[in-house]
């Protein structure tokens, strides 16, 4: 599948090494933590993994290096949402518009807003996390780990400080579920729907993990490690298209414009990118910009699209 990007698995491999290198000396940005002196966490971590849809492997740096999904776990709630309800259904009650804000801004939910602008942004993602089916929450978070199971090809698990320190500190996302349920766009305990958000997104992967889930998106919802089906081909265009538009937050449009292809990031450093056809891109470096977009995963993603022509649009 390298090939069909015209370079070689020795010199495509032989380009990582080149970025990785380019790149580690960019050591400005801001590490997102929960709490202070809560983990140690590394500026100089940085690993990058691209996954083929034919099940190739390229890796460099730290790519094995455990961290949080955080934000990008939306992506795949948003995917189990459409499959317990439909697509029809899950449009009524969360928006597929890009709010050019904040990723926990506040100010597009209104009373007269009727559902939260995108999933890709905490007020629809608390959303859609609210409509994950289950008999409990035991039931309903188990049916998240094994949808990851399913995308990552072994099993994942929650890092439980992390999920304290964000259930103890996360104000901000709970004014969000209270507002949210206020407005009629979430229903049910807050407490239940707020824990399930914040262990979706306190779930340890590692950038090899990462890129197996951007392959299996790549590859129609098929894991190509494994070959089993994650989630049912009719939704991987749902889940692409918001990526395309809402995924990377305020910095959309330019990510768009630059880069090309469907993205997500989380707090935790993670950048997720998947190029339809072709390979799912995982990059991993913690410091921030003030988006929340790993500083290092922006630029080897511009870099790659660029050197390999990687833009949906590229002729
Ligand atoms: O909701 C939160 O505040 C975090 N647990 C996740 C935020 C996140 O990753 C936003 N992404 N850049």
């Amino acid at each position: 599948m390298i090939a069909q990007l015209h370079v070689s698995p020795t010199s495509f491999i032989t380009d990582l090494r080149e970025l990785h290198r380019q790149y580690l000396p960019l050591r400005q940005g801001k590490i997102y933590v929960s709490e202070p002196d809560l983990v140690e966490i590394n500026p100089d971590w940085f690993g990058i993994c691209i996954v083929t849809v034919d099940g190739q492997v390229y890796t460099v740096g730290d790519w094995e290096q455990p961290f949080l999904i955080q934000s990008i776990s939306k992506v795949f709630a948003y995917g189990m949402a459409l499959s317990d309800w439909g697509r029809d259904y899950v449009v009524s009650r969360v928006d597929v518009e890009p709010t050019g804000d904040a990723y926990n801004s506040l100010i597009k939910v209104e009373e007269n807003s009727k559902r939260p602008y995108n999933p890709m942004v905490n007020t629809g993602a608390i959303a859609i996390t609210n409509l994950i089916e289950g008999k409990g929450p035991a039931h309903r978070l188990n049916r998240l780990l094994e949808m990851y199971r399913r995308y990552v090809g072994h099993r994942v698990f929650v890092d439980t400080p992390s999920l304290v320190s964000e259930q103890t500190a996360g104000d901000r996302n709970w004014a969000i579920a209270y507002l949210l349920r206020n407005f009629g766009m979430i229903s049910g305990e807050i407490k239940q729907t707020l824990d399930l958000y914040l262990q979706q997104c306190s779930v340890i992967i590692n950038c090899h993990d990462l890129a197996v889930m951007g392959a299996t998106l790549a590859n129609n919802g098929v894991n190509p490690m494994t070959g089993e089906q994650a989630i049912h081909s009719d939704y991987i265009k749902d889940l692409l298209s918001v990526m395309f538009t809402c995924g990377m937050y305020d910095f959309a449009g330019e990510w768009v414009y630059k880069v090309g292809f469907p993205a997500k990031s989380g707090v935790g450093g993670g950048i997720i990118g998947v190029v339809p056809g072709v390979m799912g891109i995982a990059v991993f470096s913690p410091p921030l910009d003030k988006r929340g977009n790993s500083i290092r995963g922006i630029k080897v993603c511009e870099e790659l699209s660029r050197r390999f022509g990687l833009h949906i649009f590229q002729s």
